[in-house]
This record gives structure tokens, sequence and C-alpha cells, in this order.
């Protein structure tokens, strides 16, 4: 039986959103902490199809009818449970590991429930400790007692208290029929290298960890001595139930709070949830003294748009944080951030102060996280220009996470009134950023379309011996993410990339190919290759490709054009020709000696002659353009392969074709109107970015006479832009115009 691997399931059932889910075919409203609208299983007129975000689960009140996404799913979609986890991983994007169930799967099963009744034990165990036994209450109980924790606290946390003598956890459960290995599966207890066994948390209170359904899947025990020397917390080990980067403490409890005040608060301990939490305040959840992880901001994002992030005063943890918040950003979430009074954290301050008052301060502080940022960041350029600078395009990159265009914009105005620089210039850098970050992400994607090819290619060179396999891409030798020549670029190579990778395709798929006529030294016509007119074009206007593995591609390409070229292409013409010499030979006899007039023998030989030219072109035109894709497809230079089977890989080109327009035109038929096109782009581009650079530099002149020449520079830049702007705007752009070129560089 094939099975989608179990953790595949959980992400799936982590991530769908039951609102979002249903919000697919039922248009939902807001009502108090659920959502209503008009039941999809029977016609109605006014809604009874609740949804319950903080729950997880929708139902019908009039027919019944409604679950979890899933069963959701199932209902309206009629799939099974398998094919309607296959449409939420779909939905949200999640790659499908299947596999066939294993005997050991089913152990593991098996495994996973031991270890979960192991931990549900434990927990009463401990949780006894703490109120019958004369050391809980004497030492645990007193300890919560003295950091101010009610009863209320205790029982809805389920706080407990392990005994400090060695391992009576681990007799408890033993006497209780649970096997040992799970006991030390779940770390609950330790085997020592003498084979004795000790309880992993003994003599410490414990803060057990829920799953967002509620079951203990970890706990934390905190010591209670002041000694240094000695973990102040202890947590279970990662395993087959728990995995930190995907829980959040308090979640279990905090997300009806969560969903129904649609916002969560981030803090970082567990004493910080539970004292707030007790002051009043419940949608807490603490990231557990980590940067909070994606998984983990899916979980919230379940519940809630928008999140909170708790500060105490300490400024080199405020910076390190200000990173992680992109991560925030970056799904759609709001943040606001809000720091406490000096020396203050979440657990002092809520225990400090009456419920009303922690209410009304978070009210009063929250502050927009770009706001925050700008304002933490700003402090510290003393009004240093390049600082400066370099804070407002770490705000903008900040802001260019952001998915809605509408609060982009919000910020940018913000901004612009915070540096005092004019919006429209932020703008346009943000735009920049934007399309920087979507090239990125469609790369990365394409480099992994990549990486699926070049396997393609060793599998079909394995099924098909005649190809020659000598040089063909090793899977071993595959560049790994650390090596990807283009994910380390910054600046100026990054915005340029995306032109000189367009025009670099051109030269790696038709390099040879003839492009147009032009005239040598002497004036007489010659056809010029596709290389040629590019490297002339180049070296006219002083470019060089600036990302690094681009400019070794094209230099090898130059040097291919250079060398050995010449002398294939005359072997395949003299080869071609002789083909087609025999060819012609014996047609013709056959013509010539086939019971026809002698007007229909003309005619059969014209034709033929027509037909044998065509092939003939054909097979030069053939070689010329597989030339230098075949080269450098097999290149020995590990980036060089990668790249070059990329870009000339028509896969992913074709079907976006495909799919915009009915009829696909060959790009080698428009070769003369987009390569120029492509130089002209890459011109452009350059101009854009020094246009971009002078900007920068002009809002932060003071200077007079500097800012004189940049204006001045800046003013002939802007002309040259939008003469440019005007020429590539023409549909047609005519090849060789030497001098419109240099006029307008
Ligand atoms: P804190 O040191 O701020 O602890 O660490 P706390 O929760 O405020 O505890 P109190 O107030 O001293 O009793 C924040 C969080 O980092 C994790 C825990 O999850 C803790 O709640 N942590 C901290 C560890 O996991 N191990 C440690 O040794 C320290
Ligand atoms: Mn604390």
């Amino acid at each position: 039986m094939k099975k989608i691997d179990r953790e595949t399931v959980q992400r799936i059932l982590d991530t769908a959103d039951i609102v979002d889910v249903v919000s697919d075919f039922v248009s939902l409203k807001r009502r108090g902490a659920n959502y209503i609208g008009l039941c999809p299983f029977h016609n109605e007129r006014t809604p009874s199809f609740s949804v319950s975000k903080s729950k997880g689960i929708c139902k019908c009140f009039s027919c019944g009818k409604g679950g979890s996404p899933v069963n959701f799913i199932m209902e309206i979609e009629q799939l099974s449970y398998q094919e309607a986890l296959r449409y939420l991983a779909k939905k949200y994007n999640i790659e499908i590991v299947e596999h066939e169930m294993s005997d050991q799967e089913r152990q593991e099963e098996s495994q996973r429930e031991s270890m979960l009744a192991v931990n549900a034990f434990a927990l009463t165990h401990f949780e006894k400790n703490l109120t019958e036994t004369p050391d809980g209450r004497e030492i645990g109980l007193a300890y919560f007692r003295k950091r101010g924790i009610n009863d209320a606290m205790i029982s809805r946390f389920h706080l407990g208290y392990s005994l400090e003598q060695g391992n009576t956890l681990h007799q408890a459960a033993v006497a209780k029929g649970y096997n040992e290995k799970y006991l030390i599966d779940t770390g609950l207890c330790v085997r020592t290298d003498r084979g004795t066994i000790y309880d992993r948390f003994k003599g410490r209170v414990i803060y057990p960890v829920h799953s967002i359904s509620g079951k203990v899947v970890a706990f934390g025990g905190r010591t209670l001595k002041s000694d240094k020397t000695v973990a102040k917390y202890v947590n279970s080990p990662e395993s087959v139930i728990y995995s930190k980067s995907r829980e959040l403490y308090g979640l279990y409890q905090a997300k009806q709070s969560i969903a129904r005040k649609n916002k969560c608060i981030l803090v970082e301990g567990y004493m910080d949830v539970i004292s707030m939490h007790q002051s009043g305040v419940e949608n807490v959840v603490a990231s557990s003294g980590t940067s909070l992880t994606e998984g983990q901001i899916r979980l919230i994002h379940r519940f809630t748009d928008n999140v909170t992030v708790i500060y105490d005063s300490d400024a080199a943890g405020i910076k390190a944080s200000l990173r992680g918040i992109d991560m925030i950003l970056a799904e759609g979430i709001n943040v606001k951030v809000l720091s406490l009074p000096d020396g203050d954290d979440p657990d002092s301050f809520a225990q400090s102060h009456s419920a009303q008052e922690v209410e009304d301060y978070l009210q009063a502080n929250e502050t927009d996280f770009i706001r925050f940022k700008t304002r933490i960041l700003l402090k510290d350029t003393n009004e240093d220009p390049i600082a400066k600078s370099r804070v407002i395009s770490d705000i903008l990159r900040t802001i260019a996470v952001i998915p809605d265009a509408v609060t982009r914009t919000v910020y940018v105005a913000e901004c612009s009134r915070a540096f005092a620089i004019d919006e429209q210039v932020l703008m346009l850098q943000l735009s920049k950023l934007i399309a920087e970050r979507a090239e990125n992400i469609e790369r990365q994607t394409r480099q992994s379309e990549a990486h699926k090819s070049i396997a393609d290619i060793t599998t079909e060179n394995q099924t098909e011996p005649q190809a020659d396999t000598s040089n063909a891409p090793d899977q071993s030798a595959m560049p790994t993410e650390k090596s990807d020549p283009i994910k380390s670029l910054d600046g100026r190579v990054k915005f340029l990339e995306p032109f000189e990778r367009e025009l670099l395709r051109f030269v790696l798929k038709y390099g040879m190919t003839d492009l147009c006529e032009a005239e040598d030294e002497e004036g007489n016509p010659i056809q010029l290759k596709l290389v040629d007119y590019v490297r002339y074009e180049l070296q006219k206007e002083d470019i060089v490709f600036t990302v690094p593995v681009y400019r070794r591609a094209f230099e090898k390409v130059v040097v291919l054009a250079d060398t050995t070229w010449p002398a294939d292409k005359e072997n395949c013409r003299a080869r071609l020709l002789s083909e087609k010499k025999h060819d012609e030979q014996q047609m013709l006899e056959e013509i010539r000696t086939a019971n026809m007039s002698v007007s229909e023998i003309k005619a059969k030989e014209i034709a033929l002659t027509t037909r044998l030219e065509g092939n003939f072109n054909n097979g030069m035109a053939d070689f010329a353009e597989h030339y230098v894709e075949q080269r450098l497809c097999s290149s020995s230079d590990d980036e060089i392969r990668l790249l070059a089977t990329d870009l000339v890989s028509d896969r992913y080109r074709l079907s976006k074709i495909h799919s915009k327009y009915s009829k696909i035109e060959t790009e080698r038929d428009r070769l003369i109107e987009l390569v120029p096109r492509a130089v002209y782009e890459l011109m452009y581009g350059i101009l854009q970015y020094n246009i971009k650079e002078t900007e920068l530099l002009l809002a932060d002149t003071t200077d007079q006479t500097t800012m004189r020449e940049l204006l001045h520079k800046y003013v002939e830049m802007k002309t040259t832009q939008q003469e440019f702007a005007k020429f590539l705007g023409e549909r047609i752009v005519a090849p060789r115009h030497k001098n419109k070129t240099s006029q307008t560089l």
C-alpha cells in the first residue's frame, strides 16, 4: 500500500487553515471568534455554516456537515482521505513524500503512541509530585508560589515537579508496566555508560510542552539551584514525537484567545507565558529562547495575521531579533513590537502590574515593526550618510518582503518622512528589490529544475548507450547549494544578473548561428555570427559580464569561435557536401532512368536540387546551433556546465509561451530582433543601476559642489534613459545602428 509519509501528513494538517480552505468554496464573514457563511452542502438563504479558526473545524448547524480541513475537502470534492490530503498538499505547495507502509513504520507508529503514553503518565506523575509529596510541596510548589504563580495557572499549564531522588519516575513507570525503552526514547530517563538509569529532570520544576492538539510532546525542567554550573533548563531531546522547531510553548493554551483577539503575543520564556496568562493576557506564546522557525510562524498564522513581539529592553537582543522578523513579515503577518520598561521582562512586568495596567501598557506602547526598526537603526547612524544609506536599504529590504502592496506603500511613505527622502526615489529602489526577490525565488525554482534536468540527462545517457557519456555531467559533481555561483552576489552584480543572463542565454544557445550580414575591413559582405555581434557590441561600450560565471562562459564561447569553430565548421560543410553530392547523383540517376517525359525530368531535377540544397542548409544551421551548447553542457567546469544546461533547456520557457499564445513562433526565427534587444536591455539595465546609485548619493549629499556634479550627471543619464526607453519601446529594433548606440550611451 502506498501511503503519504507521516511527516508529510503532519505538515499538511499543521499547515491547512480551515478558514483559508473553506474560503475557496464559501464566502465567509467574521462573527466574533468565528466565521460564518452559506452552507455549501445544502441550499440555504441565511448562513448557518460556521468556521472556527481556533478549533480548526467547520460545521453546518442546519445540515450537520463539516469537520476538519481534510473532512471538508473530502465532503465537498467527494474525495478519499488520502486524496483530500493530496489536494491540500497541492494547495499549500507541500511536497508529498510517500511510500509503502513497512513493518518498521508500523513499529514506529506504535512507538509514537507508546511514547505519547509514557509522556502522559509522566505528566500526571510530575503533577502529583508537586502537590502530593512533601518535597514537591516544600520545594516545587514553594518555588512557584515565590514566583507568584497561582493554582489556576499550575493546573492550566500542568506544572509539576520531578523529585530529587535518582529515578522515582523510572520506578513508577516500570511498575505500571511501561516499557523502559520508551522512557529512554522520550528522554524522560537517561541511561548512563555504566548502565544505571536516572530521571533526566530530577530535582527540577516541570513545564510540559503541549502540541497544538493538546498532547504532551516534551518537557522543560528548570533547576531550583542558583549554581551557575548547572544548566538552568533541561529540555526533552528531539524525538519521533518532538520537533522543537514545530512547537510553540503555550500555543495549546493560547490558541483560542489568539483567534478571538486576532493577535498573538510572542515572548521568550515559559514563565513569561504563564505570568501573562495569569494577568489575563492569554494570547501569548513563547519561542523558548530561540528564534522563530518558519514552521512556528505557520502555526501562528493559522490563528491570526497579527503578531506582537515583546522584547526586554536589552539592546543586543533586539538587534539580533530584527533579522528573524523579516521571516514573519514575509508570511504576510503584520508585526508590531513592544519594549518593556528598563529591567523588566514580560514575567516581571505582568507580576508587578494589574491586569488592566498590562492591557493598557500593551495598547499604548505597541509600535509598528518598520517604525521600530527605523528608529533603532537610525539612532546608530549619527548622521553618517553612508551608514544612513545602508540603513535605508536595510529597511527597504524588509519592506520588500511584505506581500501586500498597499501595506508596502504605507511604509514607504513613512520611511520617506523618517529619512527626508523623496518617496519616488524610495519606491523606485523598492520595486527593484521586489523584482530582485522575485527573480531570486524564480531562479531558485529554475535552478532546482536545472538540477532535475541534469539528472534527466544522466539517466537518458544511461538508457542510450550510443550517446557520448564520457563528458556527461555526473551527479556527484553537481554543485551544492553552497557553491551556487549566483546566490552569494550583491549590489550591482545582482541587479544586472537577469539582463546578463538573458543575453548569455542567446549566446549559449545560438552562438555560432549567422545573425546578419556585415562588412569586413575591405567592405566585403560577410555573415556575422551571433557571438561576434554580441562581442563587438559589448566591446564598443566597454561592457563585461559582471557575474563571474557568466563572464567565464561568455569567454569560453568567444574562444570557441576563434579557435575550433572555423575548422569544425569546414569539416561539417565538407561532410554535408559529400553527402549531398552522393544523394544527388543517386537520385538523379533514378530520375533519368525513369520512364518520364523530358519536361517532367527537368521539373523533378529542379525539385530535387532545391530539396538537397535545403537539407544542406538545415544541416549547417543545426550544426551551428548546437555547437556551443554541446560543448558547454559537457564542460568540465561544474558551474559552466550547470549554467549552460539550465540556460539552453527550453522546458519552462516553451510551456510559458504555450500558455500565453496559442501559436508558437520559434525564437530562432526572431534572433535578428531579439538579440540586439537583449544587448540594449543590458545597457539599459546598467544605466538604470547608475541612476539609482546617483539618486542615493544625491539624497545623502549636503556638499554643494558634489551635489551639482551629481545632478549634472543625473540629468544626463535621465535623458539618455528616456531616449533608450523610447528606443526599446519600439517594436522593431534594427540590428546595427552603430551611431545610435554610441550616441545613447
Ligand atoms: P530565560 O533564561 O529568559 O528563562 O530563557 P525564563 O523562562 O525567563 O525563566 P526564569 O524566569 O528564569 O524562571 C528563556 C527561555 O529559553 C529557554 C527556555 O525555554 C526559557 O523559557 N532556555 C533557557 C532553555 O531552553 N535552556 C536554558 O538553559 C535557558
Ligand atoms: Mn524570566
